[in-house]
């Protein structure tokens, strides 16, 4: 009897990685590690990336030069740059038939790209952070994985999702189906309502609401930013109702007060910020940021050093690594 190869579908492809940031970097090597060796990493003229993918032994060439080589290219490149990369290097040089793969539905979903017709396109997303997923597969572990196939040309995107999904570790814990949409839509709004727009927006306007009261820049910190690890692993090993049993009476009956007035309140915040991202009005503000060489982002970047929260994380950081209070 023979065995199934997961990876069966991939072992056949030469595969280009474009991008060496988070993902690519993760991706290139959990797959190099569980078999998968016809692997080039592309990258941009100059790329600061490129001494490290080539003492992490890939074989590096412009987006251009694997976009004429590979069988399948996993666009792991930022989100804004994707129209450009398709547009100026991929288009004009990839073989008849190549295949897409995508690890957000983002680009596709919004129409930056519009791959020719004989191409698969694939959504192969590790759903975390890109640095996670080269960290869990080396524990033995994997991020949770997501498929969409939004074009079958060649009647076997699935499996390539697939293996690809396994060849980054994701089989390890579980791997799902969703489609671009749903995922482009999901991964925004969560991003921005909660893991991160929403998260920094709670810290800096407490950490703001308890210094103006008097409490200690430090002390504010603690209780606002730092000890969210805490409580995130909790939610992430035991759901909501694990965390709350977790906690004291107290801070559970003042947090289930609080949680249904604020969840209230956020309603039309929310509201507006989905219809933001399902009418394609968030991308559209991405795109022209972006394409106007991102004067805000630069400028928001320029001011982090500055806040009181961040002087006051850097401080207890600073005091944590050696000492005690
Ligand atoms: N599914 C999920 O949960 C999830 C989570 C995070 C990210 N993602 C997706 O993963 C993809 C990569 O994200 P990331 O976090 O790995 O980003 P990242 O760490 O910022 O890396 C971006 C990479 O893109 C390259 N790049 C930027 N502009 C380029 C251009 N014009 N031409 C060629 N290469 C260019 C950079 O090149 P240099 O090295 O030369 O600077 C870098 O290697 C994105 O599509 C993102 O949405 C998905």
């Amino acid at each position: 009897m023979t065995s199934h190869d997961p990876l069966a579908a991939l072992r056949s492809r030469k595969l280009a990685i474009v991008g060496y940031g988070n993902h690519g970097r993760s991706h290139a090597l959990n797959l190099r590690d569980s078999g998968i060796t016809d692997i080039r990493v592309g990258l941009r003229q100059g790329s600061p990336s490129r001494a490290k993918a080539e003492a992490e032994g890939f074989t590096v060439g412009t987006v251009a030069e694997v976009a004429a080589w590979a069988d399948a290219v996993s666009i792991l490149a930022a989100d804004e740059a994707h129209a450009e990369i398709w547009e100026n290097d991929i288009a004009p040089n990839r073989p008849a038939g190549q295949a897409l793969l995508f690890c957000h539905g983002y680009s596709i979903q919004y129409g930056l790209l519009d791959p020719a017709p004989d191409a698969d396109i694939i959504l192969a997303a590790a759903k975390g952070p890109g640095g996670a997923v080269r960290t869990e597969y080396e524990k033995g572990r994997g991020l949770i994985g997501y498929w969409a196939v939004q074009r079958d040309a060649s009647g076997t995107a699935r499996d390539l999702a697939l293996a690809y999904l396994e060849g980054i570790g994701c089989g390890r814990v579980g791997i799902f189906e969703t489609t671009f949409e749903e995922e482009a839509v999901s991964d925004l709004f969560g991003e921005q309502a909660v893991l991160v727009g929403g998260l920094v927006a709670l810290a800096k306007a407490s950490f703001q609401r308890l210094t103006a009261a008097g409490v200690s820049p430090r002390m504010a910190y603690i209780d606002c930013v730092h000890e969210m690890k805490y409580l995130a692993d909790l939610i992430h090993d035991r759901g909501i109702e694990g965390m709350y049993a977790a906690i004291s009476d107290t801070a559970e009956f003042g947090a289930r007060l609080c949680e249904t007035e604020l969840a209230e309140a956020l309603g039309p915040d929310f509201d507006r910020l989905m219809d933001n991202i399902r009418s394609g009005r968030f991308a559209e503000n991405w795109n022209g940021e972006h394409r106007a060489g991102a004067p805000r982002m630069k400028a928001w970047r320029a001011g982090d050093r500055a806040e009181p929260v961040e002087q006051a994380g850097r401080e207890l950081r600073a005091r944590l690594k050696g000492g005690r209070d």
